[in-house]
C-alpha cells in the first residue's frame, strides 16, 4: 500500500509518498526557516500563507516522484496538534485530494509522526539497514511544542510517563539562541557554536523535588539569561563566550533528556529506546542517549527528525492496517493529545 503523506502543523510544507510503512518512494520538504528568522520566530499567518504558495510545488514533486497519481492507494495528513492556520491547509489539501481521487483518508498526530520515522527503510542516523523497533518501547519525542516520554506498548498503544511543565526542549534551544544571538532556529546553531566550544560554562540542572519523570527547562533559560547579561556588560558577547554559554546549556538539556529517558527505560523494562522530533537531530544527544543507553537506540537521519511529510505517511500506513479512516467530517485539532 502506498500513502501520500502531508505535513502543514508549522513552518515546513512536506509531502511524502511511502510503501507499506517502511520504503521511501519519494518526498519534498519547502522550509520557512528563512522566512521567519528575520522575526527571531514563527509568525503563524505568515506561517499559513506561505503554506499556500509552497504546497502545490511541493506536492508536484512528490507525486511524480511516486510514479504518478496511480501509484497513490491512501492519503494522510497531520491533524494536529500545531499551529491552527497551518494544519488548515495542509488538511484541507489532502481532504480534497482524497475526495476527488476517491481515496482513503486519514488524519494523523503530529507527534505519533515523530515517532514512526524510526521505521523508515535505511531511515536511521547511521543509515545503518535495520529492523523496524521491537516492542515495547520508550520513546523519547523532542520537538519546538513537545517534550514527551512516552512508552510505547504497540502500534497505537501509548502511556505518558513525561513531559515538559513549561518550556519544550526545541523552545529552549530556539530561546536560547537567541539571547546568544545565533538566529532561529536555536537548535543547529547552538549545536555548532557547542562544538566550538574551550571552558563549557556550568549550568545548574533542573531538577523537580517530586520525583517525577517530567520536565523543566525555564529556570535553565533564565540562568542562561543571566550569564549573558553578566558578561555582555555594554558590549557585545565576544565569540568565545558565546560558544562557551552555548555547550554549557546544551549540556545540561542532553543530560537532563538522557538522564530521564534511561531511568524510564530500566523502570519499565523496555527493549529499545527511540528518539525523534526536532531535537533529536542533535549529535551531542544521540551520541549520549547512545552511551548511556542499557538498550538498543533508534534515531532517524537529522532530515527525518524534523518536521517531514514521509512520518505521517509511515505512520498512516499502521492506522490504516488497523482500519482507520476518516470522514469527511474532520477537523484539525491544533490540541490533539497524544493520549486521551
Ligand atoms: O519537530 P520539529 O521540526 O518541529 C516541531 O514539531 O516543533 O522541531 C523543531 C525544533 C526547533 O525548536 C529546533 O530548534 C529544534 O527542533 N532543532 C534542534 C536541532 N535541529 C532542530 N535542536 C537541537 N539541535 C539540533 N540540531
Ligand atoms: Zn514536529
Amino acid at each position: 500500500m502506498r500513502v501520500l503523506g502531508i505535513e502543514s502543523s508549522c513552518d515546513e510544507s512536506a509531502a511524502a509518498v511511502v510503501e507499506d510503512g517502511r520504503l521511501l518512494l519519494s518526498q519534498a520538504v519547502a522550509s520557512q526557516a528563512d522566512l521567519h528568522a528575520r522575526f527571531g520566530g514563527i509568525v503563524p499567518e505568515v506561517a499559513s500563507r506561505q503554506h499556500l504558495l509552497e504546497f502545490l510545488p511541493v506536492l508536484q514533486k512528490t507525486i511524480e516522484g511516486a510514479g504518478g497519481w496511480g501509484a497513490i492507494d491512501a492519503v494522510a495528513v497531520t491533524r494536529g496538534p500545531g499551529l491552527a492556520g497551518s494544519l488548515l491547509v495542509g488538511f484541507n489539501l489532502a481532504k480534497a485530494l482524497a475526495f476527488a481521487r476517491r481515496l482513503p483518508f486519514v488524519g494523523i498526530h503530529h507527534l505519533e509522526g515523530h515517532l514512526y520515522a524510526n521505521w523508515i527503510q535505511g531511515g536511521q542516523w547511521d543509515g545503518e539497514a535495520r529492523k523496524p523497533p521491537p516492542f515495547p518501547s520508550v520513546a523519547l519525542i523532542v520537538s519546538g511544542g513537545h517534550t514527551d516520554l512516552v512508552y510505547v506498548e504497540g502500534h497505537g498503544r501509548y502511556r505518558l510517563l513525561g513531559r515538559t511543565r513549561d518550556d519544550a526542549a526545541g523552545e529552549a534551544f530556539d530561546k536560547a539562541a537567541r539571547l546568544l544571538g545565533l538566529g532561529f532556529p536555536g537548535g543547529p546553531p547552538v549545536e555548532r557554536a557547542a562544538r566550538e566550544a574551550r571552558q563549557p560554562v556550568t549550568f545548574p540542572r533542573p531538577t523537580l523535588r517530586d520525583g517525577s519523570d517530567d520536565f523543566s527547562f525555564s529556570g535553565l533559560k533564565t540562568a542562561v539569561l543571566r550569564a549573558v547579561e553578566e558578561r555582555k556588560g555594554t558590549t557585545a558577547l565576544t565569540a568565545e563566550q558565546v560558544t562557551d554559554l552555548a555547550a554549557g546549556f546544551q549540556r545540561v538539556v542532553v543530560d537532563t533528556l538522557t538522564e530521564k529517558l534511561v531511568k524510564v527505560v530500566r523502570d519499565t523494562g523496555a527493549q529499545a529506546a527511540l528518539l525523534s522530533g526536532g531535537v533529536a537531530a542533535n549529535g551531542a544527544l544521540r551520541q549520549e542517549v547512545i552511551r548511556r543507553s542499557p538498550v538498543p537506540v533508534w534515531c532517524p537521519r537529522p532530515a527525518l527528525c524534523t518536521d517531514n511529510g514521509v512520518m505521517i505517511a509511515t505512520c498512516a500506513y499502521f492506522r490504516l492496517q488497523a482500519g482507520l479512516r476518516h470522514g469527511w467530517d474532520l477537523d484539525v485539532q491544533p490540541n490533539l493529545p497524544l493520549v486521551s
